[in-house]
């Protein structure tokens, strides 16, 4: 574990030593003090920052308190901060080869936006959504109300408080069910027993049902898992055979684990006898084809993990690299697959062009 934490330390360190280098030397230039940017300045930068970043991996199953959280809010935010200040760099870069900008136009640009922008970033990841969608199938003589989280992305900045808040909403909504489809922890600190504690409150007669993502798998999974058993009112599914009916429709859980997931999937549908069901699949990534749900015998996917690019530029990539990227997807209506952005935020404790969001997903027959 301690391996993977120090690598993944290392691979932030290298991207954020090259932004670094890269606006330093654009903004010297802005702010004319190219004379006093030495190469030994830019190397104790570095050298700070490396200290930072590798000490707050080192140490983050170490230090789970107040302070460990500040830190690591505070040091993920300045990286958010000089992601903004790259790109705009570079779009400064672009402007000032047609047109001639003023030093105060220039640091506008290049600080002054991007800070904003930030701040903008921080409050927006605090925003919830609520994506409503309602979908038919024909013969249902029923209705469900599905509620679903995704990516909570429990550790050292969602904690306890953002757990009670998500529990109020269930409560206001009154699901027939709740899904949580992985990355319940972050793997950036212990997830503490206490702090799903909040679900318990959730009404008896709402069901919630739990998969892995790969986040899980950063802290150490088998320890989450038995966190979550201590919560009753949770049912971890991700690694069973048993199906869960809930008003005629047949929840299917597979971890994050299974690389050939459609392939456990048929072996659930074909052991549980439920061919002709509707069936909903609990995944925590986007990556089966409606045409693969659609042989498998699934009507709808639930899934998550690729927050919306959670920012900007990242946004595009995940939408680039992402068939279901975020919302909800069909094949002339006949299998569905919605995508969930996200309750919380991996890294930066930021969104741009990206929604915090809940998904409430309704299955209902053609009246
Ligand atoms: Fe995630």
């Amino acid at each position: 574990m301690m391996i993977k934490f120090v690598a993944f330390g290392l691979i932030l360190l290298t991207f954020s030593f090259f932004l670094h280098v890269y606006i330093i030397n654009i903004l010297s230039d802005i702010y004319q003090t190219k004379e006093k940017i030495t190469s030994k300045i830019l190397y104790y930068e570095i050298i700070k920052y490396s200290l930072i970043y590798v000490s707050i991996f080192i140490f983050s199953w170490i230090l789970s308190n107040l302070l460990y959280s500040i830190i690591y809010f505070l040091s993920f935010t300045y990286l958010g901060l000089i992601i903004y200040i790259s790109m705009f760099c570079a779009f400064y870069q672009i402007i000032i080869k047609l047109i001639q900008l003023s030093p105060f136009i220039s640091k506008i640009i290049t600080i002054v936006i991007p800070v904003i922008i930030t701040i903008y970033s921080l409050i927006k990841a605090q925003i919830l959504y609520l994506q409503e969608e309602s979908i038919v199938y024909d013969g249902y003589n029923a209705s469900i109300k599905i509620l679903h989280v995704s990516d909570m992305h429990l550790g050292a900045i969602y904690q306890k408080n953002s757990v009670e808040k998500l529990v109020k909403v269930i409560n206001q909504q009154y699901p027939d069910v709740v899904v949580i489809t992985g990355d319940i922890s972050d793997g950036s600190s212990k997830v503490e027993s206490d702090w799903m504690e909040p679900f318990n409150k959730i009404s008896d007669n709402i069901e919630v049902l739990y998969i892995t993502g790969n986040h899980e798998n950063l802290y150490g999974k088998n320890e989450i898992i038995s966190e979550i058993a201590k919560i009753r009112k949770i049912k971890y599914i991700g690694n069973s055979d048993e199906i869960i009916q809930i008003k005629g429709i047949n929840f299917i859980g597979v971890d994050y684990e299974y690389k050939d997931a459609i392939k456990r999937v048929k072996n659930i549908i074909n052991k549980n006898g439920i061919q002709n069901g509707i069936n909903v699949l609990l995944y925590h990534i986007p990556n089966i084809s409606l045409q693969d749900l659609n042989k498998a015998g699934i009507f709808l996917m639930l899934a998550g993990h690729t927050h919306g690019g959670q920012i900007f530029p990242f946004t595009i990539l995940a939408w680039l690299g992402n068939k279901y990227f975020t919302g909800l997807y069909s094949n002339n209506n006949k299998n569905y697959i919605f995508v969930s952005s996200g309750y919380g935020t991996a890294l930066t404790p930021m969104r741009f062009f990206s929604k915090k969001m809940i998904g409430i997903i309704d299955i209902k027959g053609r009246n």
